[in-house]
Formats: C-alpha cells, sequence, structure tokens
C-alpha cells in the first residue's frame, strides 16, 4: 500500500496484455503484431466475447503460431468489465505480476506502453491519461470527447479523485493492486468498470500515476459504446457517491 510515495517497489514480474475483443476481426491481427514488435518481452491475452465477426477465430491463429500469445474464449456479449475480469483471473492464476488493459482497435497505441511500465516500477497503478499535460486525442468527435471529458469531471467531483482521466482504458496494474482491490466485488459491466477500478485503487490507498497517451480514434469497425453503457455508468457512479458520502458522515470505512 502506499505511504506517499516513499515505499519500495519490488521489481516488476512479467507482464501481460490482455485485450477484449467484440467484433474486431479487421482490427486483432494489426494490433497484436504492433504489440509484439514495441515490446517483445510481454505475453497477450485476448479476451473474446465469441464475436460473431471470428474475430475469436483468428486470434486462434495467431496464437497458434506464437507462444506469446494466447486466446480466452468466452461465452458471449458480457461487456467489457466481464471480460477483463476474467482476464486479470487468468493473468494472476498464470502468474504474471503486471497486467495490461489495451483497447484492440489501436486507440492505445503499443508504442507507449514502454512509458506506462516505467512509471509503474515506482507505482502500483499507471493511467494512460489524455486529460493530463502532453495527452491528447486524435480523430474524436467532439460530441464523443464531450461525453468521455464529462463522465471523467462528473466521476472526479462526486468520487472526489485527483486522477484526470479516470474513465481511460489503457493502463498497467501491478496484480498485487488487483488482488488488494477486491476482484471479486466489483459488478460494473461496461465502462464504469474503469472509472470502479480507480475509485478502489484510491480507496486502497494505492499510488496511482498518471502519464500523458496520444488517444487515436478507431479507424476500422464500430466503438461499443451504447445508450445502456452511459446510463450504468451514470446510476453507478451516483450510487457510488452518495454510498461514499453516507459512510463518511456515519463514519463507516469505504465499501
Ligand atoms: N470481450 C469484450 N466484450 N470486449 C468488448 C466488449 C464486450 O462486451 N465491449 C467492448 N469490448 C472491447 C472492444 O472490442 C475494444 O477492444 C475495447 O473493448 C474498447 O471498446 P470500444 O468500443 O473501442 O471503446 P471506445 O473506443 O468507445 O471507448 C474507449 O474509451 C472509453 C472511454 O474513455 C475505451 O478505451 C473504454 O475502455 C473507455 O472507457
Ligand atoms: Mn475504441
Amino acid at each position: 500500500m502506499n505511504d506517499g510515495g516513499q515505499r519500495r517497489y519490488s521489481p516488476l514480474g512479467r507482464a501481460l496484455v490482455i485485450i477484449p475483443t467484440y467484433n474486431e476481426a479487421e482490427n486483432i491481427k494489426p494490433i497484436v503484431n504492433r504489440v509484439r514488435a514495441a515490446v517483445p518481452d510481454v505475453d497477450i491475452l485476448v479476451a473474446d466475447d465469441n464475436s460473431p465477426d471470428g474475430t475469436g477465430k483468428i486470434a486462434d491463429e495467431l496464437a497458434a503460431a506464437d507462444s506469446q500469445v494466447q486466446v480466452l474464449h468466452r461465452q458471449g456479449k458480457e461487456g467489457l468489465g466481464a471480460a477483463y475480469l476474467a482476464g486479470f483471473r487468468w493473468g494472476i492464476e498464470h502468474g504474471y505480476g503486471v497486467l495490461v488493459e489495451m483497447d484492440a482497435d489501436g486507440s492505445h497505441q503499443p508504442e507507449e506502453l514502454p512509458r506506462l511500465l516505467t512509471a509503474l516500477k515506482g507505482a502500483d497503478l499507471v493511467l494512460g491519461s489524455r486529460w493530463v499535460p502532453g495527452g491528447r486525442v486524435v480523430n474524436w468527435p467532439k460530441s464523443r470527447e464531450m461525453i468521455s471529458r464529462g463522465g471523467s469531471t462528473y466521476s472526479r467531483l462526486l468520487l472526489g479523485l485527483q486522477t484526470r482521466d479516470v474513465t481511460g482504458g489503457y493502463r498497467a496494474f501491478r496484480a498485487e493492486t488487483l488482488q488488494g482491490i477486491g476482484l471479486d466485488e466489483v459488478a460494473s459491466q461496461g465502462y464504469c468498470f474503469q472509472v470502479d477500478l480507480a475509485r478502489r485503487a484510491v480507496d486502497e490507498g494505492y499510488h496511482v500515476v498518471e502519464v500523458p497517451i496520444t488517444f487515436v480514434d478507431r479507424e476500422i469497425g464500430d466503438s461499443k459504446m451504447s445508450r445502456d453503457i452511459l446510463v450504468e455508468a451514470l446510476w453507478r457512479v451516483t450510487a457510488w457517491g452518495i454510498t461514499a458520502r453516507a459512510n463518511r458522515v456515519l463514519g463507516r470505512k469505504p465499501s
């Protein structure tokens, strides 16, 4: 746990990049190749929700040709959160010391991963951040940027978080951090999963560091962002904020 950034960190163990996929047939091969080229010593786990477009089969072919690529086949579309939880458990069971989140569509540039991993040497969790100096988004429609910035600001205000980008999905965790934040209690399914993990890490006193990234909007395929995902994020963040305030008033520990 964090004691003001003064503690010494254990050396990083082996790193696993988890890439959740739902209908990313055209993106999966390029992203896997880019990760392998940019950081040859990290392994990859593709967590596919039985994509109707055959992403899982393409991932199997990549895995067959490269022992550093694995595929976790899931039964059906259960959301980004559930796919990551399954991927984290798989990685921890297989002895990885570092678990990385990365989108399949090229928005999170593998070439920036070494900077995240370097920062993790002195942190419990590293957030790739679009909203710190040096961070930016490329090709995002203004409407989508508004939703993301608004969601980040709302979450930060309600939850009292100091970090700027709490919804982003390019992150590096130490395995101990994931084990310490109670993964079994995480119920978030959609993109609010990212806010959920960030607030849990902060509540547990972990040292969370933001590293600027350039988020490049996808060129191929469609975002899975939906009304349902937005609605889930809104009600969950609001509920967490109210519960945290009530706990403070009643003098209880955060739950
Ligand atoms: N297995 C699985 N199951 N994967 C999924 C699911 C699902 O139900 N839904 C989405 N994904 C995968 C996509 O295939 C992609 O690799 C990644 O999760 C992100 O999905 P996108 O649809 O590309 O997300 P986005 O670009 O709209 O949103 C990005 O920004 C959000 C807001 O900052 C992501 O980085 C989100 O994580 C982030 O919260
Ligand atoms: Mn995307």
